[in-house]
């Protein structure tokens, strides 16, 4: 049996066991994918042992996919480029990063939003490793780009980042601030790539609802709840939202081309996110 899993703190959110163990029954493949919880002070052992264990492929969510670069054999070019990991593969004894959040990402906004991106005045919350990917995908596309986070520092290093593969240097500015209220109100699309509104913290949005209007349009790459705040927040205020479903769906069919040289079931692996979500108790969706 080929093994798999997902390797993040914490990680009871991710449903992307539930996502890849229901394409693997369908493509009748011998493989099962688990859970992999790993201390912060352990992710180089827990990557060992994944290699010892004859593990052949992983994925990194919160909060390693930087931090687990070190520990790699090989990056791809595009993981090098975003500098963020979510996919790996494990061959002869090697682990290879590869990056499918970036791609993922943007075919689920270009499926949504088919306008072009070309100078849309794109805000992201967040400079984490899965910011990255989102970044570097509408840097691409050229996008107008303003980096808001918590941390001002890791902003300014991403924001560094993508003037090297670009001609322009996105703005950054901190979360909370008078600056950051006037950069919402002047924005496109705004996209959340923190954790801020993931289960357990439901509550929580990193948009004062009193800064929405309809001309937004709003992201939030996190899928559990479906339903976030932000999310919530945008559509009373009758913006135009998008989930992060399809980009969970995207990444895994894309790791699936890396791990067996085909695309995912895509069909199959919603159907499979959808009811994992729906069989969570009612707080929780
Ligand atoms: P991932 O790899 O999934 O992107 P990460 O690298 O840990 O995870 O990044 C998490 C992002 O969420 C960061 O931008 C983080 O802000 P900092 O750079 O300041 O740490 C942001 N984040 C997490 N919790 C937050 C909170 N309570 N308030 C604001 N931002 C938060």
């Amino acid at each position: 049996m080929e093994l798999f899993g997902v390797m993040g703190y914490p990680i009871s959110h991710s449903l992307s066991p539930d996502m890849h163990n229901a394409a693997f029954r369908h493509e009748k493949r011998d493989a099962v994918y688990v859970p992999l919880k790993v201390k912060h002070d352990e992710l180089e052992i827990a990557l060992a042992g994944a290699r010892a264990l004859g593990f052949r492929g992983l994925n990194v969510t919160v909060p390693y996919k930087e931090e687990v670069i070190p520990y790699l054999d090989i990056l791809s070019a595009e993981a090098s480029l975003i500098k963020a990991v979510n996919t790996i593969s494990i061959k002869d004894g090697k682990l290879t990063g590869h990056n499918t959040d970036c791609l993922g990402f943007v075919e689920a906004l270009t499926t949504h939003l088919p306008d072009s991106l070309g100078g849309k005045r794109c805000l992201i919350i967040g400079a984490g490793g899965a910011s990255r990917a989102v970044v570097m995908g509408l840097a691409i596309h050229k996008a107008a780009l303003t980096i808001a986070n918590r941390t001002l520092s890791k902003a300014e290093a991403l924001a560094k980042d993508v003037a090297q593969v670009t001609t322009f240097a996105p703005q950054v500015c901190l979360l909370d601030t008078p600056e950051f209220a006037q950069i919402v109100k002047h924005s496109e699309i705004i996209i959340n790539t923190t954790s801020l509104g993931m289960t357990p913290q439901q509550d929580l949005s990193p948009v004062p609802v009193d800064l929405l209007s309809p001309h937004h349009f709003v992201v939030d790459i996190i899928y559990n709840p479906l339903k976030t705040k932000l999310i919530s927040d945008a559509e009373a205020k009758g913006c135009q939202t998008q989930s992060g479903l399809d980009m969970l769906i995207n990444q895994g069919a894309q790791a699936w081309n890396i791990w067996f040289g085909e695309s995912g079931p895509r069909d199959v692996m919603k159907a499979a996110v959808l009811a994992a979500l729906i069989r969570q108790p009612d707080e929780a969706i």
